[in-house]
Formats: structure tokens, C-alpha cells, sequence
């Protein structure tokens, strides 16, 4: 098995019930976060460690992932007539790395999803982004879990401390700290409720998995919701083998949640350097103005 994480998979497969009606008929993925889509935000953040190869698992309503992630002729066309040099090599950068897309029939659970990528795979140590959970450009949480991965040569899965009110949502974990940042992981639970939650360290979306988790996959059955869990399946692995958690402490959003979004929204409009000025003066007023009433 090689050290090396050449390929990500990005689960996209979820019916996003969160952000009903958004995503009745177009998928979660593709919402805009200023001006990109959320899973854009992804892949640059794995091009930005090397990774060039790219398993997206998509389900029904999912097919303008793929579009824009393709060539457009008729578009770039039209940029490269009309001048727009910056706009076209921005748009040509998206369709220069390879992107595989599997089916994932019916969304029986993230454990499922990743399962679906298995054949693209095969033998090698991989990286997992779940791009609802937005990472901010500054950050480099999943370069520094791809260097502890080539020091423990086992799986790494991003942890960030929660609030006891949100634990709820995540799965939690029960770790023994090694050193600044780096947790063993001696048990994992499922969304617990706050009085069971053995700590108030969150799995968040960024793992680096190893191919042994397949076979678990194949054999579990579905856990909490009635869906496979990939939670599940890491328990058996420790069991066979040591996982460690990566603690981050940046800023992530949960873009998930209509809350979340927001706050992705105008943080990341506010770094922007073609809206920031006219951004920050708006939000002013209107902070303004709602101090006034
Ligand atoms: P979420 O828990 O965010 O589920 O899935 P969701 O369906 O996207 O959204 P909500 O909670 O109903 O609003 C975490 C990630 O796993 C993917 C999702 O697309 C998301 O990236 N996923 C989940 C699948 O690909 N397939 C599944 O069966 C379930």
C-alpha cells in the first residue's frame, strides 16, 4: 500500500432534507458559496494536496455536478471572444483533473456511499470530503491529516471540539491524547445524546481511510437511521487496527444547515476581494440599523 493519497471521493449521493425545498430537484452540492459551488470548495482544497484523482458519488437531481465539472464549449467560446482571459483559464481549470461518477442508487448511508467507490479504489489509502462542511482556504486540515497519515500509516479522522448542545448531530469519540492535536481513538458513537457523549470531540467531514475499510463496509448492516454507517464501520476497524483523530481548530462551516450557510456566505464574501469593500460596508449598516431597533 502506497503512502502516498492520490484520490478523493466526495460523497454527494444525500437528499440534503436540511435544505428542503432548495434541494427537492437540484443537489445540495452545487449551491453557490459566493461564487462557486459548495463541492468546488472541495476539490480545490484536495488539488491544493496533490490529490488529482476525484470519485464523486452522486444520486438522482445530480447531474449538473458533472456538468460543471466538464468542458463547455459554447461558453468558453463565447470568453475567449469577448476577451475574458481570467474567466476562461478559471473555468478551464475545473475540467483538467480526472473525476469518476458511480450511481449510488438509493442513499442507504454515507458507509454505503463510500462503498460504492471501492472499484475505483482498489488497494491504496484514500481521502474522504464531505463538502458541506466548508473548510476555509487559510486552513490546511487536510494537508496536516495526509502528513500524519505517513506517520502513522493508519486512518485519520478530522476531529473538532462542539458544543454539548450540538453534540447530538455528530459522531463523538472516546480518544486518548497522544500529543498536540493528535488523538488514538478508542470508541466512536453515533450521534449520542449530550449525557452520552463520552467527550466533545466531533468527527467532521474530512477522513483518510484505508482500503481494509471495504471489506467492514461489505458486511455491515445499517445502524442508527437505518442507514449504513460509516461510524460503524471505523468501530470494527479499531478493533483490527489503531485510527487516529486529528484535532482542528480553524474555522469550518456546516453549509448543511440554512445557519451554517449563512455564515459561510458572508465570511467568505467578506474575504473576497472583489466584494469585500462593498460587503463589509453593507453589513455594517445593517448592523446598524438592527442595533437602532
Ligand atoms: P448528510 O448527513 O449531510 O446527509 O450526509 P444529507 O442527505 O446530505 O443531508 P441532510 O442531513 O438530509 O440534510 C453527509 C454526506 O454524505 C453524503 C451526503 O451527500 C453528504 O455529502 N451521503 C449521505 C451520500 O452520498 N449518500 C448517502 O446515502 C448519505
Amino acid at each position: 500500500m502506497s503512502g502516498m493519497i492520490k484520490k478523493a471521493i466526495f460523497p454527494a449521493a444525500g437528499l440534503g432534507t436540511r435544505f428542503l425545498p432548495a434541494t427537492k430537484a437540484s443537489p445540495k452540492e452545487m449551491m453557490p458559496i459566493v461564487d462557486k459551488p459548495m463541492i468546488q470548495y472541495g476539490v480545490e482544497e484536495a488539488l491544493a494536496c496533490n490529490i488529482q484523482e476525484f470519485i464523486i458519488i452522486t444520486g438522482k437531481h445530480k447531474r449538473s455536478i458533472e456538468d460543471h465539472f466538464d468542458s463547455t464549449f459554447e461558453l468558453e467560446d463565447k470568453l475567449r471572444k469577448s476577451g475574458k482571459k481570467e474567466l476562461l483559464e478559471e473555468i478551464n481549470r475545473l475540467n483538467k483533473f480526472s473525476i469518476a461518477y458511480i450511481r449510488q442508487g438509493k442513499a442507504l448511508g454515507l458507509g454505503h456511499a463510500i462503498l460504492c467507490a471501492k472499484p475505483f479504489v482498489k488497494d491504496e489509502p484514500f481521502a474522504v470530503i464531505l463538502s458541506d462542511d466548508i473548510i476555509g482556504s487559510e486552513d490546511t486540515l487536510l494537508k496536516d491529516m495526509i502528513k500524519l497519515y505517513k506517520e502513522v500509516k493508519s486512518p485519520v479522522l478530522a476531529l473538532q471540539k462542539v458544543p454539548r448542545s450540538e453534540i447530538h448531530r455528530y459522531g463523538v469519540i472516546d480518544g486518548l491524547k497522544e500529543s498536540k492535536g493528535v488523538y488514538k481513538i478508542r470508541d466512536l458513537i453515533e450521534k449520542p445524546l449530550a449525557k452520552d457523549a463520552p467527550s466533545d470531540l466531533a468527527i467532521i467531514g474530512r477522513y483518510i481511510l484505508t482500503p481494509d475499510i471495504f471489506d467492514i463496509l461489505e458486511k455491515l448492516k445499517p445502524g442508527k437511521g437505518r442507514e449504513i454507517q460509516l461510524t460503524d464501520a471505523i468501530r470494527k476497524l479499531l478493533k483490527k487496527r489503531p485510527v487516529y483523530g486529528f484535532l482542528f481548530e480553524g474555522k469550518r462551516y456546516d453549509a448543511g444547515d440554512k445557519l451554517g450557510y449563512l455564515k459561510a456566505t458572508v465570511d467568505l464574501a467578506l474575504k473576497n476581494p472583489e466584494l469585500s469593500s462593498k460587503f463589509r460596508s453593507y453589513i455594517l449598516n445593517i448592523s446598524k440599523s438592527l442595533k437602532e431597533t
